[in-house]
């Protein structure tokens, strides 16, 4: 270490939206997401997608059991803990919610509207149909989560999440006024504002890739597939307006990587698969963030603090150090099947890295 080396100790944070996958894929992004995170809120559009108490008790033993025999050192091991979401449908019932809110293992429910992205085919079609449900969330104080996205073909793939706060979000908080929201990794000032002018029911995650970049970098001077993810990157000036409330000490918005694994070969494709896998290297991202702003000390709210605050959650005893020493990103993880996974920013020097 020099002698101009800065070092953060923060709070151990937690990862409020991430994608681990299933099955094989587990052996890489389990260890990744263990390595820096407690709690993990994970996303349930798996193939089938998770739908009810069962499937997530399931899903969240195959995570736990590959994180055993992976090498991830013993504190690690403790301390990492997957709380599930249920991936609501046009089916889901009363009583799944009742149950889930029962289990102790289930954090909050997951809307997509059917289409909105990976893995969306079962989600919900009619919101105007979801009344009995959402009315069963705000009675067991069960989070509802939403990739806040319209689907309709002829809205523009950059207005979608603008024409959701009009058209569904507002509708939905008029009608539920104590349900407690997530939009989940927003991308717009739209609904940074949107959020900030709602009660502290309503709250955001924001992804590293949304605060550090724009779709100029996605497709100036030749499409970047790894920086498609969904909702799409927007505009620069969008970026600084989540740059700044992230970065200012506001409660409502909180860390939620969106880390969604998929292996090189399907994002670099003429058809490329939505997501950026940033697990592995989110709180140097974040970091970097932070800093490039000046505001490396509004960190640890945004990283640790806030959203166990939202979800009623204590926030975590042990902590974490940051270094401003330089780290370069890996070109590229293992990842099953013989397939490699690349992440954000992959072959590029980050300022801050984790201490080892
Ligand atoms: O980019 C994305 N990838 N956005 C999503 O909403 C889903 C995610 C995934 O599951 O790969
Ligand atoms: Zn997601």
């Amino acid at each position: 270490m020099t002698e101009n080396t800065t070092e953060l100790t923060i709070i151990q944070p937690d990862d409020w939206h991430i994608h681990l996958r299933d099955g094989a894929a587990l052996a890489t992004t389990v260890p990744h997401a263990a390595a820096s995170f407690n709690r993990v809120i994970c996303m349930p559009n798996l193939v089938p997608p998770v739908k009810n108490v069962n499937e997530a008790q399931a899903y969240r033993e195959r995570i736990l059991q590959s994180l055993q025999l992976s090498s991830v050192d013993a504190e690690r091991k403790s301390a990492f803990d997957p709380r599930m979401t249920l991936y609501m449908t046009d089916h889901t019932t009363v009583k799944d919610i009742e149950m889930a809110a029962a289990s102790g293992i289930v954090q909050a429910v997951k809307l997509y509207p059917a289409g909105a992205t990976t893995n969306s085919a079962d989600g919900v079609t009619d919101i105007n149909a979801c009344v009995e449900v959402f009315e069963a969330l705000e009675k067991y104080n069960l989070p509802l989560l939403l990739h806040g996205e319209v689907t309709h073909d002829h809205v523009d793939i950059f207005d979608r999440e603008k024409r959701f706060l009009d058209d569904v979000l507002a509708q939905i908080i008029i009608k539920f006024p104590t349900l407690k929201i997530v939009m989940e990794h927003i991308t717009t000032s739209d609904a940074a504002d949107f959020v900030l002018a709602q009660s502290n029911q309503v709250a955001a995650t924001i992804t590293p890739q949304h605060l550090l970049f724009n779709r100029n970098h996605l497709l100036l001077g030749g499409i970047k597939p790894h920086f498609y993810c969904l909702p799409i990157l927007k505009r620069e000036s969008h970026q600084k307006v989540l740059l700044d409330v992230a970065t200012s000490g506001n409660p409502k918005f909180f860390l939620g990587t969106d880390s969604a694994p998929h292996a090189t070969h399907a994002k670099e494709s003429a058809c490329g698969c939505a997501g950026c896998y940033s697990a592995a290297i989110a709180l140097p991202l974040y970091a970097t963030a932070f800093d490039s702003v000046g505001k490396i000390d509004k960190l640890e709210g945004f990283t640790s603090r806030f959203g166990a605050q939202f979800y009623g959650l204590p926030v975590n005893e042990s902590t974490i150090t940051l270094v401003n020493s330089p780290m370069q990103v890996p070109s590229s993880f293992d990842y099953f099947d013989n397939h490699s996974l690349t992440p954000l920013m992959a072959d590029q020097t980050l300022p801050w890295s984790i201490k080892a």
